[in-house]
């Protein structure tokens, strides 16, 4: 969840970045009218991970948790052409929206697969076309160690791991958050980042966003 309280910093930041392109805009109407708007990636957020994938030179990049389609937009527009990127959603109501979204996109120079089902199970059926260069992890909190154990098989030495929300709004270091979670996810998300924090698996580095941006590179 993003803060709903938006501070003088946040509001500098959208207001330079308030040109968003208009399928853009219409996922985020649709993440809107699904009453998830605030889980949808902020647009500084979302600049920044196209930053990351763009300067990574990634070509075949993997994203879990699709909801509207609008960070799948920022990823599919820093590959090159030639670029594929699989983005997996579970639920057939956030797919529709996003397939949508992505029939408008001209994917004539790179595309864009939408993989519907629960990515612990679709990431083993799209394991054939790794290794990827790399993944963005931003589906359902209780997995992510799952899917950074998917990562460590699947990416190519190099790989880039993007995740967001590795807080969990403070959770992770024992603050009482507005919103709930659960023990388990709490539990998943401090291994997760433990983990990601071996320099003997990966390098990397953290950036204090308001949810937590994990950034590290596969060794
Ligand atoms: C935080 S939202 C993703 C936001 C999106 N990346 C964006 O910023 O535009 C998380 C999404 O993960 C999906 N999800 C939850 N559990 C999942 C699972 N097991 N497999 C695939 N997707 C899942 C949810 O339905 C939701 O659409």
């Amino acid at each position: 969840m993003r803060e709903t309280v938006l501070t003088n910093k946040d509001n500098y930041l959208a207001s330079l970045l308030k040109d968003e392109t208009e399928l853009k805009q219409q996922s985020r109407k649709y993440a809107e009218e699904l009453g998830l708007a605030r889980i949808s990636i902020s647009a500084a957020e979302a600049q920044l991970i196209k930053t990351l994938v763009r300067t990574h030179g990634a070509k075949r990049f993997v994203e879990i948790g699709t909801l509207t389609g609008l960070s799948a937009q920022y990823l599919w527009e820093a590959l090159p052409e030639g670029g594929e990127l699989w983005t997996l959603e579970k639920d057939p109501k956030h797919g529709e929206m996003a397939a949508r979204i992505f029939a408008q996109l001209d994917q004539s120079k790179k595309k864009i697969h939408l993989v519907m089902g629960d990515a612990r199970e679709e990431l083993e059926k799209i394991s054939a076309a790794g290794p990827f260069d790399g993944v963005f992890i931003d589906g359902n909190k209780a997995a992510y160690f799952d899917y950074l154990t998917w990562a460590e098989k699947n990416l190519r030495p190099g790989g880039l791991v993007l995740a967001d929300n590795v807080f969990l709004s403070g959770a992770v270091w024992g603050e009482t958050t507005q919103q709930r979670f659960s023990e388990k996810q709490i539990r998943v998300m401090q291994e997760f980042n433990k983990r990601l924090a071996d320099p003997n698996l990966f390098e990397g580095a953290i950036v204090p966003t308001f949810e937590g941006l994990y950034i590290a590179i596969k060794k």
